[in-house]
């Protein structure tokens, strides 16, 4: 049996879409398990970048079969929108594509009640990225929700849409004097899109499980970061999965003895998009240094990300919640032209240094990290292929990650082209 579950271990934005294409080639199916359009995995196809918020990252490597599983929330609007776009560039979205019946789907009043509540919240609002997520799970939660099985019988769907509708009209009309969403309108829309996904739709647990069993070599694709799972994470800064390891299990029917190896995905310093604490952000002319250089914009809202050192305490909290086998780096190069780089090698809570990453915001805001400065290594890394290659000092500074991380580093990313990538080993 072969799973790899690729995870997050910051809050998102790690580079999981590169490292899970590149992966895919030696892999036989491609599983989302979480998450949603709130996911911006940018891939390169031909050379040319692609932002893909559902379909799951191995979408354009021909023979692998790619599942959208139930723990996903789709968008169909957006979904519909992506496939057409991949396809026009030439991937063919066919039988090689599935999408769980049991996935929820986002509807258009989920993504009214979204905005109608980040607005409401005024100064405490989380930053979402409006893209109905923690609505439609929400309603999943609540037993209101619609799942994408239902486009098969439309009739069906239209009846359930107009009921939980209605309710969602006096919610925003009643409550946050916002405007109503058009029931009509909004079924209008949905009749083609049901017709276009219609046919991906299937059992997958079965389908993923009898995979694994005959050897096959299945990756489970995560979105987002640990930080940001809804149990672990930074609450209520978070997102409204399960964005770890354990999410695989109710995300696609796969028993957790079956999962295998868990590959935790790291940058070599520390973005996060929206609200919450994040201690090692770097608010100084670095941290615009390291924005400029490693492009971080957010590639589903166009936010600027901010922008920090390697945390050493979160990379540890998180390499052992998910179980992390082996650590991927990914942008490296970013770093190549610092003089030092700090690492945070451990927090102060009043005084006392600890390595435990605290369970509450109101604590993780108060802490003050503890920094040493290794050597930068001043040369550019981005053509180097093999790990003698490397400048000493980029050795040096991966050692010390695993040495707080806990976890053998398996490869390190060095740019954005496929192909740039120092392998120390082989992971599929
Ligand atoms: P939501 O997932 O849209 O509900 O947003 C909740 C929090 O998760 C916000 O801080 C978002 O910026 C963050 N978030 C959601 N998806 C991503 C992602 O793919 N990368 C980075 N941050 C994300």
């Amino acid at each position: 049996m072969s799973g790899i579950v690729i995870v997050g271990v910051q809050w998102g934005d790690e580079g999981k879409g590169k490292i899970t294409n590149g992966l895919s080639s030696g892999a036989d199916m491609v599983v989302r398990f979480q998450g949603g359009a709130n996911a911006g995995h940018t891939i390169s196809l031909n050379g040319e970048p692609f932002v893909f918020h559902l379909l799951p990252s191995g979408i354009s490597v021909p023979g692998v079969r790619c599942v959208i599983g139930p723990g996903v929330v789709v968008d169909p609007e957006s979904l519909v929108r992506e496939i057409d776009m991949v396809s026009e560039h030439g991937v063919s979205v066919g039988e090689n594509f599935m999408i769980d019946f049991g996935a929820h789907m986002v509807m258009p009043y989920h993504k009214a009640q979204e905005a109608a509540e980040e607005k409401a919240r005024g100064e405490e609002a989380i930053g979402t990225t409006l893209r109905g997520i923690g609505p439609t799970y929400s309603d999943r939660h609540a037993r209101e929700g619609l799942q994408i099985g239902l486009f098969a019988d439309f009739g069906e769907f239209s009846a359930r849409y107009r009921s939980v509708a209605e309710r969602k009209n006096a919610l925003l009309t009643k409550l946050y004097g916002a405007e109503p969403v058009s029931v009509d309108e909004a079924l209008d829309r949905m009749r083609p899109l049901a017709e276009r996904l219609e046919p991906y739709l299937a059992d997958t647990p079965g389908m993923i499980r009898e995979t694994l069993n005959d050897d096959g070599k299945v990756i489970f694709e995560g979105a987002q970061g640990t930080l940001l799972d809804i149990a672990f994470g930074t609450y209520p800064f978070v997102t409204s999965s399960f964005t770890t390891s354990a999410g695989v299990s109710p995300g696609t029917g796969v028993p957790p003895s079956m999962i295998g190896t868990v590959v935790g995905i790291a940058k070599a310093y520390v973005t996060r998009v929206g609200e919450g604490p994040f201690p090692t952000e770097s608010r100084d002319e670095r941290g615009d240094e390291i924005r400029r250089c490693g492009h971080e914009m957010g590639a589903t809202t166009g936010r600027p990300r901010r922008c920090g050192w390697l945390d050493g305490v979160a990379l540890r909290y998180a390499v052992e919640l998910n179980g992390v086998d082996r650590l991927i780096i990914t942008k490296l190069d970013v770093l190549d032209s610092f003089e030092t780089i700090p690492v945070c090698t451990a927090y102060r809570i009043g005084g006392e240094a600890t390595r435990t990453f605290p369970r509450t915001v109101a604590e993780l805001a108060a802490v003050e990290p503890v920094y040493e400065e290794l050597p930068g290594w001043g040369t550019s890394t981005r053509d180097v292929r093999r790990p003698e290659d490397l400048p000493e000092a980029a050795t040096a500074y991966i050692r010390r990650v695993e040495e707080l991380a806990g976890v053998p580093v398996a490869a390190v990313s060095v740019g954005a082209a496929a192909h740039a990538v120092v392998d120390f080993e082989r992971l599929l």
